[in-house]
Formats: C-alpha cells, structure tokens, sequence
C-alpha cells in the first residue's frame, strides 16, 4: 500500500515537472497568420513583388506588434500602425514590397515579427523568370556595336532606372549586379566577388568611370554615364569595406 502512494506522488511529481518545463512550445502563439510562407512568380520586366500577411489574434488577450523587421533593404514594409494593436478575434494585414531589381534566380526575403507574443518568421520567396535568350543574344549585339546603348532606349528600364538615387551597395546591386551576376553570368562578364590582384580605390573608380573600350563594360561616369562622382566614389566605398581586395594566394 505504502509503495503505491508513492508510485502517485512520483508520477504526479513528473507530470507536473513536465508540465512546468514547456510553457510556451505547447501554448499557440496569440498570433495566427494566414501563412508563414508565401511564393510569387515575378514575371519579365518586373522590379518588385508585394506580399500581403493576414495576422489573426486568435488568443483572448490584446496583442501588441512592436515592430516588423525586414531582413534586408530591399523590403519595405506597411504595416496599419505603428505600435499594431490586436484586440482578442481581430485581424490585420500587413504589406511588404521586395525590391529584386538586377536580381536573378530564386530570392528568399524574412520578416521578423515582434509582439508580446513572442517572435515570429514570415518568409517571402520569389522566382525570377530567366532572361529569354533571344533578347539578351540582341542586346549583346546592340553593346556590341556601342557599349553606351545599356544607359539608353528600352535598357534603361533594366539597367539605369532601378538604381535611381540608391548609392553604395544598393547603388552595387543594382547598376552592377544585372551583368556581374554571380551565378548566370555571360561568360565575357568577370564574377567581381573574386580578386585576381590587388584592387585599390584607383582600380575600382577607373573601372566604374570609364569602363573599357572593346568590350561591353559601359563607362558610367556622366556624362557617357549615368553616374555622378558623389555615386562613384560610395560604389568605390562600399567595394573597398565589402569585396575583397588582394587575390587569394593559395
Ligand atoms: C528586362 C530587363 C532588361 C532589359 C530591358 C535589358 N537588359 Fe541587359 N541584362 C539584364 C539582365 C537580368 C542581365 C544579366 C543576365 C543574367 O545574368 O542572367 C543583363 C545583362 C546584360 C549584358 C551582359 C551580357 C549578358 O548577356 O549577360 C549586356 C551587355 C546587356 N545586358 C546589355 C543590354 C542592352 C544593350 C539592352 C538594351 C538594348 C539591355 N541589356 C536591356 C536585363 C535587361
Ligand atoms: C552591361 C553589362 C555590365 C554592367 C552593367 C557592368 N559591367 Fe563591369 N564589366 C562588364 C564586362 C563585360 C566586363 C569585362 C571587360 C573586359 O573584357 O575586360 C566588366 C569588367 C568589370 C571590371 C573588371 C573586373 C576584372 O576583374 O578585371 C570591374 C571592376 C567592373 N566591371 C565593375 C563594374 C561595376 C562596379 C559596375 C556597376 C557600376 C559594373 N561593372 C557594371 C560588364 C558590365
């Protein structure tokens, strides 16, 4: 008799500990969203994709959103207030605008939402469709003959718009990453994340504003260019701190 109390108040001790050791994992978050993760499909000539998040307070208590933070520059978020408050069965939307202007392949963005509810993970994941063979057979024919022809006529809504009043390594991304893409790259195009000797602030702005004759590397200083000095010298800022500058010796 004697060991069969025991035996309940151990068990009893254990599923109590138990119960005490997880509180969070097994309580719902306040929050229910409409999904976690969601996919577009950009389609050609796209510079942007917007995604809609519909929050849901599905606990019996006010939920507070204290911010929502993007995992890089290129998103930008709408949210219907700021700090977001959801009383107990209300819902919301917030909207986010990922810029993939000079982007190629498949994107993945987050959103880190902070409420009272704990963190939460959105995940906003893009396909960018290839660049159709045809066109970019023409338009390297079209560099071919002038390599200035990327800043005029229908390039510029691919190759001079989207980097509009961006400097450094939004100015990077881009004005420079549609042609040096480090994967998908024509092959006459280098991959600039990789030195192949040593790379000063010279070697980055002669390159950037003049270009080279012969090739189809555009000169981007204005007047040829689109390019003021100010743009050139935070793209020469931003490779020197972010790319390396001696080749690897082994
Ligand atoms: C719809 C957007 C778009 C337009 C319009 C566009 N380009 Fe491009 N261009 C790109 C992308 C994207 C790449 C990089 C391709 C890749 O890496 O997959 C590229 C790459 C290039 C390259 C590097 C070689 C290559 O094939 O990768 C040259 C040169 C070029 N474009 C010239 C031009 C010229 C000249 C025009 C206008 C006649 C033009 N582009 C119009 C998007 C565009
Ligand atoms: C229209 C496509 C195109 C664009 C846009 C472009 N480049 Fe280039 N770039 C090239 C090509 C092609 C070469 C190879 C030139 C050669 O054959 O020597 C090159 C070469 C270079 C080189 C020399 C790399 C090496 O290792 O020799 C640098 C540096 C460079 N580009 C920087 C930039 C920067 C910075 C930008 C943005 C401001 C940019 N490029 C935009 C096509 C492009």
């Amino acid at each position: 008799m004697k060991s069969f109390w025991s035996l309940l108040i151990v068990s009893g001790l254990l599923v109590w500990a138990r119960a005490a050791e997880q509180p969070d994992e097994r309580r719902p978050h306040p929050i229910t969203w409409d999904a976690m993760d969601k996919a577009v499909e950009a389609k050609s000539g796209d510079q942007a994709a917007g995604f809609f998040f519909k929050a849901t307070n599905t606990s019996q208590q006010p939920v507070v959103i204290a911010s929502v933070r993007p995992s890089c520059g290129c998103t930008v978020v709408d949210l219907p207030a700021m700090p977001w408050v959801l009383a107990p069965g209300a819902s919301g939307v917030l909207s986010a605008t990922v810029d993939f202007s000079g982007k190629d392949g498949t994107l993945a963005k987050s959103l880190i939402v902070e409420s009272n509810g704990g963190p939460q993970t959105l995940t906003l994941r893009i396909t960018l469709p290839p660049l159709d063979e045809e066109a970019r057979r023409q338009n390297q024919m079209t560099a071919r003959a002038d390599r200035q022809a990327v800043f005029r006529g229908s390039c510029v809504e691919c190759h001079v718009l989207p980097a509009e009043g961006k400097t450094g390594e939004d100015l990077f991304h881009a004005a420079c990453l549609n042609c040096h893409t480090p994967t998908g790259r024509a092959s006459m195009v280098p991959d600039l994340l990789v030195a192949h000797g040593h790379r000063d602030a010279v070697w980055w702005r002669t390159w950037i504003a003049e270009g080279r004759d012969g090739t189809l590397m555009p000169a981007f200083a204005k007047p040829r260019g689109p390019l003021t000095a100010e743009e050139i010298d935070s793209l020469v800022a931003f490779a020197l701190s972010h790319l390396p500058t001696e080749a690897k010796t082994n």
